[in-house]
């Protein structure tokens, strides 16, 4: 089964946290591609099983601006089904914690693509718990391929 795993990373917590889940889901016998999402191509989505999205959340509560351009894309693409997922972390801190997160959820959505697990919010340096939540998002995922 091919993933794309498309990350973006100012302060190298979800590059850690991306680079985590494609070990697992590689360790599960998966082929993932792991991009940053400034490299990666919107309209090569529909070549993957599957397509995991890793952000943080910057300024009030936005979408990464190396992300945008990834992002505004979606909005042209029919994603046929493919099946998603969505993470990342962000600070609660911030008012709108990990907004970027829902933010994509909703674009994958409408842009018909089939989220098969819900999203997951890690704020700042993911724990135990998070490294858990990470690896049955990936088993959602994973589990939706068969
Ligand atoms: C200027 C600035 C603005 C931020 N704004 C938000 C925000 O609105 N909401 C949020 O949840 N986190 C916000 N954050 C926190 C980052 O999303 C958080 O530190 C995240 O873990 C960074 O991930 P990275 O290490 O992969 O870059 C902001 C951080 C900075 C430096």
């Amino acid at each position: 089964m091919k993933i794309l795993l498309a990350y973006t990373s100012m302060t190298g917590r979800n590059e850690k946290i991306a680079k985590y889940l494609a070990d697992y889901l590689e360790s599960k016998g998966s082929k993932v591609t792991l991009q940053e999402m400034v490299d990666a191509d919107v309209f090569e989505i529909v070549d993957y099983d599957a397509l995991i999205v890793d952000t943080y959340t910057y300024n009030d509560g936005e979408v990464p601006e190396e992300a945008q351009d990834f992002y505004d894309d979606l909005k042209d693409i029919d994603l046929e089904r493919t099946k998603f997922a969505v993470l990342g972390s962000s600070s609660k801190e911030h008012l709108h914690f990990g907004r970027a997160v829902d933010y994509f959820t909703m674009m994958l959505n409408s842009s018909n693509g089939e989220q098969v697990a819900d999203s997951v919010k890690i704020n700042q340096d993911p724990d135990e718990g998070d490294f858990k939540r990470v690896r049955i998002l990936g088993d959602y995922v994973l589990a939706s391929l068969k």
